[in-house]
């Protein structure tokens, strides 16, 4: 009785749903106002509060770093978009010979720059090129500061270690930094749980489309919403957020992308296709192989442990970003390649959920960086041929 009301809770009075653990449990952000819902999930055997008061830790978390008086190093802690951009910007001209700064693929519906960053060993020819994308939905502050640790450690390393500079040598590397600016800012002025972008809907006062379920990939197909007010929402059609077509584009204006992931939180996850429909995919073996290599890589480098499955396996999903990567659309401008799509889902496995302590993007950035190397090198010995 008390189980349905909840499960009705969860799914039609809007709490919001922060992840689907693989052992089968939800984690589930219950409001102030939610008193009766609260009651009912203390007491019922199987729940369990983990963060008991999400705002006190946010606004605990920064005084106690505000009195701390430390300065951190840049990857100890996380930064508003103004930061990033100027920190990716220099560290481009740090790198002139290797880099190439791109200040914007596109504006986002409130006017923001998204950028991007190439690099490579200069010079060479015939490069394959391996694409990221990351910060898609906005609370996720985990995902845009890995990219940006393993930007920056893939360069310094270039030269100094033989597998980072032999992959450099055959490999164009292309990073966006910001998939949702807009979102990502929100997340920075008082909305620290916003997922999705800042769009306005007609029709509608709610805001935002989510982008990762906005690409055309068997778009409005399932397990996204068509109600402007969900955190799925779709969007009124494939690509209609402006972010969405600025990353189709500019992904298209690539060549031979022959791997592309997807960088989210949390949950500790490498998940290959598809999300749509839980058949195999034409890769799904060697598909398989590299998600199960990356999570040993991780394991070997130290890392914590990660579950290596298809995306549908948790979840299904229309229209996301890693789907469309290994879709037709995308592989028809692509140079007769295929690019290997995955989505990763960061740390951690929901005791901190999207307000990771920053104090975790170092570890997180150093498995994730390994086992970045190990997807390279796998797709770059035997990329997807269509
Ligand atoms: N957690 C992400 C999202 O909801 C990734 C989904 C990956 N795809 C899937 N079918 N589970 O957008
Ligand atoms: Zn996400």
């Amino acid at each position: 009785m008390e189980v349905d009301y909840l499960y009705d809770a969860v799914h039609q009075f809007g709490l919001d749903i922060w992840a689907h653990t693989v052992k089968g449990e939800i984690d589930v952000r219950i409001k102030k106002d939610q008193q009766r819902i609260h009651a009912i999930a203390e007491r019922l055997q199987g729940c369990q509060v983990v963060i008991e008061d999400v705002e006190e830790y946010i606004t605990q978390y920064e005084k106690d770093w505000a009195s701390s008086g430390k300065k951190a190093e840049w990857h100890e802690e996380y930064h508003t978009y103004d930061e990033i951009v100027a920190w990716y910007q220099s560290l481009a001209a740090t790198y002139p010979t290797l880099t190439t700064w791109v200040p914007s693929i596109g504006k986002s519906f409130e006017g923001r720059d998204q950028p991007a960053i190439h690099f490579t060993a200069p010079g060479g020819s015939n490069k394959k090129t391996i694409y990221v994308q990351c910060q898609i939905h906005a609370r996720e502050w985990i995902s845009g500061a890995v990219c940006q640790y393993i930007v920056d450690n893939l360069l310094a390393n270039y030269g100094s270690v033989q597998n980072v500079t032999s992959l450099f040598e055959t490999t164009n590397f292309v990073f966006v930094p910001f998939t949702n600016p807009d979102g990502y800012s929100h997340t920075w002025n008082g909305d620290r749980l916003w997922r999705k972008n800042r769009q306005t809907n007609s029709g509608s006062a709610c805001i935002g489309t989510d982008v990762n379920r906005n690409y055309n990939s068997h778009w409005g197909e399932g397990g996204s919403s068509s109600n402007p007010c969900s955190d799925t929402y779709m969007g009124a059609s494939p690509a209609s957020a402006p972010e969405t077509q600025n990353t189709v584009a500019y992904f298209k204006k690539q060549s031979s992308i022959i791997g592309a992931i997807d960088m989210h939180s949390y949950s500790q996850l490498i998940l290959r296709p598809w999300g749509y429909t839980s058949a195999n995919s034409p890769d799904e073996t060697f598909l398989k192989s590299v998600g199960d290599g990356m999570r040993q890589t991780i394991l070997n480098a130290g890392g914590v442990s990660y579950t290596s499955q298809k995306s549908i396996d948790l979840y299904v999903t229309t229209g996301t970003a890693s789907d469309w990567f290994y879709d037709d659309e995308a592989t028809e401008s692509n140079d007769g390649y295929r690019a290997a799509g995955f989505t990763i889902e960061l740390r951690d496995t929901g005791r901190y959920g999207f307000v990771l302590p920053p104090s975790e993007i170092i570890p997180n950035g150093n498995e994730i960086y390994h086992a970045f190397i190990y997807f390279a090198e796998r797709v770059n010995e035997s990329p997807i041929e269509v």
